[in-house]
């Protein structure tokens, strides 16, 4: 048995639904144990900033009030890149923070980005970490499933649903656009639920062409609408960046593209007025669902479980309907986990009729 006795809990990363439940989740276990939770505030700014930003959390914390029912982050979190040749100072100072608040371990609940930058941060510093995976993105690697991912796809197949409605009444083919840079999950996911006529995600080349086949047919065939969802991250017919705007670590900075759509779709096809609607971050904060709240108690549970056995550099993994523990080194080789362009959602998008760009049949 591990001598844990104090744990630090972060959120790092865009914000999702479901961290709430999730902090909950590991208050409630590791206060079971007798052990004391910090809540770092910020991300790793709480640890790495002076003053120390963090509060004591019991059990109280969540429930005297509806925190695990909402979303958002009661501790705060932190999207900015971090440049790799800061890293031994900043990894100096989370070390130098955790020693002081006489932290044994730290649970991290982050997406790719934070599983790298955090597990570098505490392995130079020395401290234990697990890592719980959440994104709405679903693109953290080897997990099924990551806590927000089913409550963003919830708000992106309303926005579906709603978009339909007036499409009907407009003659028109609205445009969705949805986060995730590089990852087409969210879309696809959400395209299938809602029903929606094209989906563009970034693993599939497309051309505006096949677009417009798709809208004519669904003319030809006496529909008057359409909606057309498209992933954030896709790049124009010719293979460039909608905006050229780069984050501080100079990583580039989407939105766009769904005006770039419409554009070039009226400018070849003008059966149906095309508007965009970008849902923008309404997606990172839908109301929990279900899933998502059982998901965050399952992997909180699950995280102190592994420290009280005195398991170190670990990420819980949704595998086969179990909770197991892999490498923090394996997920973080593993980068970024893309749409299978040969996984049943792909296929399942095809022989519903969707157009979801140039596929190999
Ligand atoms: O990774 C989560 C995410 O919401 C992405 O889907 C999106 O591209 C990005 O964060 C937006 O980041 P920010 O809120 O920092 O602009």
């Amino acid at each position: 048995m591990s001598q844990t006795k104090r744990i630090g809990i972060l959120t790092s990363g865009g914000d999702c639904a479901g961290l709430n439940a999730v902090i909950r989740a590991v208050v409630n276990a590791a206060s079971r144990l007798g052990w004391e939770v910090y809540g770092i505030k910020n991300g790793t700014d709480g640890l790495t900033e002076r003053p120390l930003q963090y509060e004591i959390l019991t059990v109280h914390n969540f429930s005297d009030t509806p925190w695990p029912r909402i979303s958002g982050s009661y501790l705060g979190s932190l999207n900015k890149g971090v440049k790799m040749d800061s890293l031994e100072e900043i990894s100096k100072r989370f070390g130098e923070g955790a020693k002081t608040l006489g932290l044994d371990a730290v649970v991290v609940v982050g997406g790719d980005g934070s599983m790298n930058i955090v597990s570098n941060y505490c392995r130079n510093a020395g401290i234990k970490m697990i890592g719980i995976p959440k994104t709405i993105d679903n693109d953290t690697p080897i997990t099924e499933f990551s806590v927000g991912f089913n409550s963003a796809c919830q708000v992106c197949t309303s926005a579906i649903d709603s978009l339909d409605a007036t499409a009907r009444s407009h003659n028109r083919a609205l445009i969705l656009e949805v986060m995730r840079r590089a990852a087409g999950h969210l879309a696809m996911h959400s395209a299938l639920a809602g029903g929606a006529d094209v989906c563009l995600v970034p693993e599939i080349p497309y051309t505006i062409d096949g677009i417009i086949n798709k809208l004519r047919d669904i003319k030809t065939s006496g529909r008057n609408h359409a909606v057309i969802v498209v992933s954030e991250g896709i790049k124009t017919e010719d293979g460039s960046h909608v905006t050229g705007a780069k984050n501080i670590i100079g990583e580039n900075v989407y939105g766009g593209i769904g005006q770039y759509l419409s554009a070039e779709i009226n400018k070849r096809y003008n059966e149906f007025q095309t508007r965009v609607t970008v849902l923008g971050h309404i997606q990172r904060s839908g109301i929990p669902t279900s899933f998502d709240r059982a998901l965050a108690a399952v992997f909180g549970a699950k995280a102190v479980e592994l420290l009280a056995k005195g398991e170190n550099n670990k990420m819980v993994v949704w595998e086969d309907g179990h909770v197991v523990p892999y490498a923090l080194e394996d997920v973080v080789k593993q980068g970024t986990t893309l749409l299978n362009t040969n996984s049943d959602y792909v296929k399942a998008a095809v022989s519903l009729g969707m157009y979801i760009g140039e596929v190999k049949k």
